[in-house]
Formats: C-alpha cells, structure tokens, sequence
C-alpha cells in the first residue's frame, strides 16, 4: 500500500504514522503537510532515514502539489487528517478554519477523485453533531449534524462534501468522527497538554465556565485504530463514530490529573466561560464495532497515566513547541539538508 498521509506532522497524524509504520512495516507512507503552528517535522526525525517514509512540503488546498504527490508516489489510498482543529482559534477568527478544513478536504477528494483513488477516509469529528443534555442518548452516525463553532461548522462541511462526492461521483470516502484524544504530541493548547504544563509550573489552572462540560476521551491509538479500520474495512459512502467510553466533566478530569501528579487541587481556577461552549458530547460506537471489530483498548487511567509519562519524559518537546523554538530548530536543521 501506498498510503498519502495529511497533516502527519500534526498530534493524531504523527501518531497514526507511527502506529501504520509499525503495524505495516511494508507500508509506505507520504506524509503531507503545511508545518502550521501546529505541525512539528521534528516529530518524524526517526522515520526520516526509512525508505518506506516520505515528507511532502505542501498545503492541501493546492491542487498542483497534492496531484503531483499522488502521481509521483504512485499513492493508493489516502488518509486526511489536516485541519485547523483548536476551537477557540476558530472563535477568534474563523477564515482559516474555512480555507483548509473546507477547501482543503473538498481539493483533497477532488485530486484523489481525478488520479481514480479508491480509498479515501476524511477524518472527522462528533462535534459536528452539536451538543447534548446530560440525560440524552449517545450521538449516533444517524444524529442530524448541527454543529455550534466555526470549527465544528468547518467540518461538517468537508462531511457534507465527502457525502456529495460518494453521492455524485461514487468516489469511494469513508468518514470517522471521533470524540476528544488524548496522548503523546498534543499541541499544548489543548486541554490536557495545557494543565499539565501549568501543573508543573504552580500555575492556575483555567476551567471555562462551572468544568461541568462534559467530554468521551479516548487515547489517541484507539482512535488511530478506528482510522486503520475504516481504511482497511470501512464501506463507502459511510460514516463512523469513534469513542474512548470515558465520559468525564472537564473539572473531574482536571481534579484525576492533578491527583496522579501529585498536585494541589487549590490550583484550579474557573475562568470566563468559551462562548457557544457544547455542553456534552457522548459516542455510540455501534456500528464501528459490529462493522470494523473496533473496540477502544486504553481505559481512561491507564491512557492518563502514559500521556503524564510522555510529557514528563519529553519536557524538552514541550518546552520547544511551547516556546516555539521547534520552528527556529526545524528551519536550521532542514535548512541546512536541503
Ligand atoms: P493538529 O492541529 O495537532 O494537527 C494538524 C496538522 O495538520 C498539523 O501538522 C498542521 O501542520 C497540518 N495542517 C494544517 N493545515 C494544513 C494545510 N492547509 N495543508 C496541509 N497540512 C495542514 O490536529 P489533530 O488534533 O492532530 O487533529 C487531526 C484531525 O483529527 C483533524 O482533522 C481534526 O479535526 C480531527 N479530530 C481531532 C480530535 C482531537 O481531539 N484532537 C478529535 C476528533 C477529530
Ligand atoms: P479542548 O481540548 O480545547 O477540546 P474541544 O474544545 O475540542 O473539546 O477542550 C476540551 C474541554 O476543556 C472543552 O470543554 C473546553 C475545556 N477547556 C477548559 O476548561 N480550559 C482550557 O484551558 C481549555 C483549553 C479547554
């Protein structure tokens, strides 16, 4: 297999190739990305040196790069995951959010659709489906999308657009929509990275609004597995929900993690509440599981405690991609390869 990668530089992607890389040693794998803020080269230093793994310098709204890549590489199958994902950057300003999560996955199944691609998987969200109350049941893959932020709102679009392109043209996408990871290269803005670093600084810690928002975490191999699945067994034209069955408010969440590091709870904070906030999201997994085989492994503790480890053992990634130094070193070290 042939397998174009987007957005592999980025938390899940970096992830998803390493697991593929291992689970497929004969694989190979093209790894497509901008190196936004949040795509880090550094991150695939050790797969660098393999044949089996390829960098492609490249935005997926650019319909020249992203065919000549299929063309070149002779690519069979292709995997999308980039995105602008932090939903308070959609919040501040949601253009991005548009050009590439839109644009982007609509130019990304076009050049696949014209160089007759036969696999597709478009990765998703289960914030697409909105919000829920605390008392209602599990979104299905029959849930109406009725997302509520520029980025929930970006990705129901691209689903819409995979819907359209299966629809119309038979281009054989499948869609995974996944509830809230967690793991090794998470960006730090996003919750866990973000109080684990506060945590070990003795900083306050922010909970937006009363910490009652609820999410289902799962550990990011789960969902790389999902995504694998999908790959290798998914039906097209179909959309799969993906869930870590660990559903916890955001302040229970903060009160586990700073218990298993050993910290204060008096460092919690409650700060102004994230506008249009979604209350709860919760997966019914069904029918990746009768479909796929999939079921998540990791159960929430044991995914905690080995993201805790990650970052403790890799506080110089921290630092550098908090400080943004990843990008002085990432420009030096290639800068002088190329
Ligand atoms: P991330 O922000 O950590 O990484 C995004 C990656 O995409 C980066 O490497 C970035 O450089 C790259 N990228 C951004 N714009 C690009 C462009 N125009 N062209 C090429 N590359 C570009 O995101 P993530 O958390 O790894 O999420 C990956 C995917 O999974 C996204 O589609 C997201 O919507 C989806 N998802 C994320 C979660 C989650 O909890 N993080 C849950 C469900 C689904
Ligand atoms: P986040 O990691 O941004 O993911 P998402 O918004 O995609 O679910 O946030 C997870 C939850 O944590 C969400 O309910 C918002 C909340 N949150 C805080 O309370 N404080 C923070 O500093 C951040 C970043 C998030």
């Amino acid at each position: 297999m042939k397998l174009l990668v987007t957005g592999g530089c980025g938390f899940i992607g970096t992830n998803f190739v390493y697991l593929m890389s291992k689970r497929h040693p004969d694989w190979t794998i093209i790894n497509l990305d901008k190196l936004t803020y949040a795509g880090n080269r550094l991150n695939m230093l050790p797969l660098e040196k393999k044949p089996e793994y390829h960098f492609v310098h490249g935005d997926i709204c650019d319909p020249e790069i992203v065919s000549s890549t299929i063309e070149e590489f002779g690519v069979d199958a292709v995997v999308n995951f980039a995105a602008e994902s932090h939903v308070d950057r959609s919040i501040n300003d949601p253009s991005p959010f548009i050009t590439t999560n839109i644009q982007g996955a609509q130019n990304m199944m076009e050049c696949a659709r014209r160089a007759g691609i036969e696999r597709f998987v478009h990765v998703s969200t289960d914030e697409v489906y909105g919000t829920l109350e605390m008392d209602d049941p599990a979104f299905t893959e029959e849930t109406p999308l009725a997302p509520n932020s520029p980025y929930s709102a970006s990705k129901a679009s691209a689903d819409f657009f995979a819907r359209a392109y299966f629809e119309t043209y038979n281009f054989p996408v499948c869609i995974t929509r996944c509830s809230n990871n967690y793991g090794p290269y998470q960006f730090p803005e996003k919750l866990i990275p973000l109080m684990f670093i506060k945590a070990n600084a003795g900083e306050k810690l922010p909970v937006y609004g009363d910490g009652q928002n609820v999410r289902d975490w799962i550990y990011v191999d789960d969902h790389c597995t999902g995504v694998e699945l999908t790959l290798l067994r998914g039906t097209p034209g179909k959309a799969y929900n993906f869930g870590g069955a660990s559903e916890l408010s955001n302040i229970d969440l903060v009160r586990r993690l700073l218990k298993q590091m050993g910290k204060d709870e008096s460092l919690i904070t409650y700060v102004k509440d994230r506008p249009g906030h979604d209350r709860r999201y919760a997966m019914n997994f069904e029918l990746a599981e009768k479909e796929l085989g999939f079921t998540p492994e990791y159960s929430f503790e044991e995914g905690l405690s080995k993201t805790l480890e990650w970052y403790k053992n890799n506080s110089q990634w921290l630092e550098k991609v908090r400080s943004g130094a990843y990008r002085d070193f990432m420009d030096k070290w290639y800068g002088e390869r190329q």
